[in-house]
């Protein structure tokens, strides 16, 4: 394993029962990025699945600049809003783009069974390193896991 992957694997963290429960019930997240430069971007992205309890993949259909972004720097961050339980999380993370290989023809077998239509062109895996409440209160943006 690379440097890189060690240091990652270090810095990677897991959600909880509670956030896990959370994500389920999400059908929209805003996935923001940033240039190399620090330009912020942030895109409503649909197909985001939680595949384990540290790993989040993010079908690419039709990115742009959240790809150009996350190619030349891999922080991504999203949040979670759920209004009925009045749940709110920041999950923060690093992403690798894979655009062949058994995680990106899983991926491309999913979204393609959704519409076949949609183009599948690249997995965003993103391995999650901080989550922090986003609820306003005391806590607010206190860091959780
Ligand atoms: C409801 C909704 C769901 C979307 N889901 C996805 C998705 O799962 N994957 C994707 O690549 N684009 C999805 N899009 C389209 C992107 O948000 C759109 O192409 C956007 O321009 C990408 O931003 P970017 O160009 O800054 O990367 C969705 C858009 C909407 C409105």
């Amino acid at each position: 394993m690379d440097y890189y992957k060690v240091t990652l694997v270090i810095l990677m963290v897991k959600l909880n029962a509670e956030m896990k429960e959370t994500f389920a019930k999400i059908k929209l997240f805003p996935v923001a990025t940033a240039s190399k430069s620090g330009v912020p971007n942030v895109a409503p992205i649909a197909f985001v699945l939680l595949v384990s309890d540290d790993t989040i993949w993010l079908a690419d259909n039709y990115m742009h600049k959240t790809l150009a972004n996350v190619k030349e720097n891999p922080h991504i961050a999203i949040y979670l809003w759920e209004p009925d339980s009045r749940k709110c999380f920041q999950i923060k993370g690093r992403v690798a783009v894979k655009t062949s290989g058994p995680d990106f023809e899983k991926m491309k077998a999913t979204v393609k069974a959704k519409k076949d239509e949609y183009p599948a062109k690249s997995l965003l895996v993103m391995k999650i390193t901080e989550v922090f409440t986003c609820l306003p209160g005391a806590d607010a943006g206190k860091k959780l896991v």
